[in-house]
Parts: structure tokens; sequence; C-alpha cells
């Protein structure tokens, strides 16, 4: 506290200058063009914070394959590539073909212990490689549970994996992966629109699991099933709420600015997800603003599930980014949108306009929107200043 206060004394603070651009080949420095950025090149090579991602969405191909020869579960297809191409989405679609891509492969890992174990602990390995330092992953446990979950999902027979040893697996995975690859991992457990009777069930995972990784609850699915008449999604937000467990919410991606509206005033959400329809309702829209609510903004996702205009010149996160708002940059989804946080990055980069000061400012920005407890926010801001050659905390 101290330390920051006197930082903030000095004031504005001059950022290193480096410019956005790094040549692989002669590894010297210079700013780069459209034509030399390519998709494998990386536009912001630094630590970065990534806040919304779906584990079950974030599974290695590979390993789908792995765990269904080993299960003997037949697929479609034999080779990653072909996987790969069954799986992810290559146009922009609707909501139902994508949450139909889920179809493809959950029941292969759903059920299984060491599958889950491991695609937790591959993740962190994944996020590493994208030199996040702090993620937060979501899923829904009950998803990947075979009893004590009604019904059983993914046309599977009753077993002997419910929804809470699923939460206990993904920890244990999670932090084998923080110890081996120096990520720092924690989890947002998910209702689902679709499933009100679920929702009790995971606030209580979620406080069962407080202190072994789990930070926050989230309402995930079919923005228009939504919840003021649906008092089991509203029932866990208020237990949520007493019970000290972070909120954040689905709202806003496909749906109309009233679900957003819904999303903070009846759920207290702290955060959003994705919230672009915001900006459909100006008076909402300020209001959020002047809270300093923070958008969890996933790029490549809001085009390829349809929610925004496919043209990236024209995504909402533009106008967040003039109005100085509070947001992330996220993948979502990368197994079924084929990408990586880099590709996100690259693109707000190459489409968007998004420079290495606003790539420094929202990563702040997401560090301090974070779910930890607020001695390990700081530290995890603090070492973004100091990655970042930044002085003081004031700058943003
Ligand atoms: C997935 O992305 C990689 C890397 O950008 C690319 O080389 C590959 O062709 C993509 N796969 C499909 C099936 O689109
Ligand atoms: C569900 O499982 C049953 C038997 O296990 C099988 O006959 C049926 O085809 C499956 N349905 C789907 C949609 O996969
Ligand atoms: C974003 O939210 C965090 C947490 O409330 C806050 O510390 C930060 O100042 C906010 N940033 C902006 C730009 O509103
Ligand atoms: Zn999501």
């Amino acid at each position: 506290m101290h330390i920051i206060a006197r930082r903030a004394a000095i004031g504005f603070c001059s950022p290193v200058l480096i410019s956005l651009c790094t040549s692989t080949l002669t590894g010297s420095r210079s700013l780069c063009t459209m034509a030399e950025l390519s998709s494998q090149q990386v536009v912001f090579n630094k630590p970065k914070v990534e806040l919304h991602v779906h584990l079950d969405g974030a599974i290695r191909v590979e390993t789908i394959l792995d765990v269904a020869k080993r299960r003997n579960i037949h697929l479609p297809a034999n080779t990653v590539e072909e996987m790969r191409q069954i799986i992810i989405l290559q146009q922009p679609a609707t909501l139902t073909m994508f949450l139909g891509k889920f179809e493809e492969y959950m029941h292969v890992v759903a059920g299984d212990r060491e599958a889950i174990k491991r695609m937790a602990y591959e993740f962190v390995e994944d996020k590493a490689k994208e030199r996040v330092i702090y993620v937060e992953v979501r899923y829904s446990p009950h998803f990947l549970a075979n009893t004590k979950v009604d019904p059983i999902p993914w046309n599977q027979s009753e077993g002997d994996l419910s929804p809470d040893e699923v939460v206990h697996l993904v920890n244990e995975g999670l932090s084998k992966g923080e110890r081996a690859f120096k990520v720092k991992a924690r989890s947002i457990l998910c209702c689902m629109r679709h499933m009100p009777s679920w929702s009790m069930d995971v606030v209580e995972l979620c406080k069962k699991y407080q202190h072994e990784g789990v930070v926050a609850i989230d309402l995930a699915g079919d923005e228009s099933l939504n919840c003021e008449a649906n008092s089991e999604h509203r029932k866990a937000y208020e237990e949520a709420v007493r019970c000290g467990i972070h909120r954040t919410v689905h709202a806003g991606e496909v749906g109309p600015p009233s679900v957003v509206k819904e999303a903070v005033e009846v759920l207290k959400a702290e955060r959003v997800g994705h919230g672009y329809s915001t900006l459909e309702d100006q008076v909402l829209y300020k209001k959020l603003l002047a809270q300093n609510m923070h958008f969890e903004i996933c790029p490549v996702s809001s085009k390829l599930t349809g929610a925004c205009n496919p043209d990236f010149t024209k995504h909402p996160v533009i106008t967040f980014r003039k109005d100085k708002a509070n947001y992330s940059l996220n993948t979502d989804d990368p197994l079924i949108f084929n990408s990586t946080l880099d590709l996100d990055y690259n693109t707000a980069h190459k489409y968007m306009g998004f420079t290495e000061e606003e790539f420094k400012r929202l990563n702040i920005n997401s560090a301090k929107s974070c779910f930890l407890p607020e001695k390990e926010k700081k530290e995890l801001v603090n070492r973004l200043y100091e990655a970042y050659g930044m002085e003081c905390s004031t700058a943003f």
C-alpha cells in the first residue's frame, strides 16, 4: 500500500519505448506493417492475464483422441487434423451450431478422472506458452460428471464421478500445472441457463472449494433463457453475494442489453462476460462506464459465434477502447475457434488499431479486475508494472 502510494506521487510514468513487433528473423525491433503480421507472429509477447476461457473449450485435440482410444470410444476421425476439422467453427455461425460442437467430444472426456486432470494440467501448459501469468478458467462441473447430475449429460450412462469430485480433479490438475509451468491458475464454476436445478449445487461447490482455487461463479448458456423469472440462478447468486463468492455472468454476447442490466442489477455481477450489446443502451453503458464495470471481451470468439459484426474493424471493443473502458482480451474457446490468445491480440492490433500501450493498459485493468484476494491481486498488478517497464500505478 505504502509503496503504491509513493509511486503514485511520482505521477504519470514514462513507459519504456518498445515497438510492437520484433522481427523473428533478425531479432531487431522495428515497427511492423500489416503484411509482416502473419498469424504466427506475436504482437504482444509479454506477460498477460486471461479472465474468460472455458476449460472444456480449451482441450487439446490430441488429448481427445488419446482418451477416446483408451476408452474405446469411436470417433468419426482418426487423426488430429481430421478431428480438428470436425470440431472447429470455420465460419461465422450461430449459437446453436457453436453449442453443437461440444457434442463432438464432451462424451469422450466426461466421466473420466484421468482425462479431466490431464486437460486441466495441459491447459496450464498451453497458457504458459502464451505468456499468460494468471488465468481464471471456467467450466460446468456438471457437464463433466456422470452421477449426481440430472440429467446425465452427453448421453453417458450412469457412473461414479460426481460434480464435486470433478472440481477436486480440476483443482489437482491446475495446481500440478501451476507448479510445473509457473502460471497462476484459478477457476470459476459455471451455472447453465438451461439447467436452473444445478445452480445451487454450483454455488455450494464454490463455497466448498473457495480456498482450493475456485474464485467465482458464472452463468453461461443461452441468453434467451433469462433468469429474472428463474429464481434458482438468482438464489444461487444471492448465496454467492452472502458468502463473498465473486460473480461474473455471460450477458450481452448475443442477447440484448436487458440481459446485461439484469446480470449487474439482479445477479450483482462484478464482471460481464462479453457485454457487446451494452452499447445499444447508452444509458446503461454510461452507467457501467462510471462504475468501472469490467467487460470480458473475446474478439475471435465474437466473430465466429456470430455475436458481433464479422468485420473486425467495426467491433464493439473499439468503442470500449476509445472510452477507456475496463476490459480484458480473452480466447473463450480456443479449441472450437482453432485459436490462441496471441491470435486475439494480433486481431486487435491488425484490425482494431490496438497499440502496445493499450495492451499494457488493458492487462493492468484485467489484473485489477481479477478475482484473487487483495494481496495476491496487488502482487499480480505489480508484476505487470515491472514486466512492462512502468514505474507507477497511476498511469491508467
Ligand atoms: C488452425 O490454425 C492453424 C494455425 O493458425 C492453421 O495452420 C490450421 O490450418 C488451422 N486448422 C484448420 C482446420 O483450419
Ligand atoms: C445414446 O446412447 C445409446 C446407448 O448407449 C445409443 O443407442 C444412442 O444412439 C445414443 N444417442 C446418441 C444421440 O448418441
Ligand atoms: C477496472 O476495475 C478494477 C477493479 O474494480 C479497477 O481497479 C480499475 O481501476 C478499473 N479500470 C478502469 C479503467 O475502470
Ligand atoms: Zn464464454
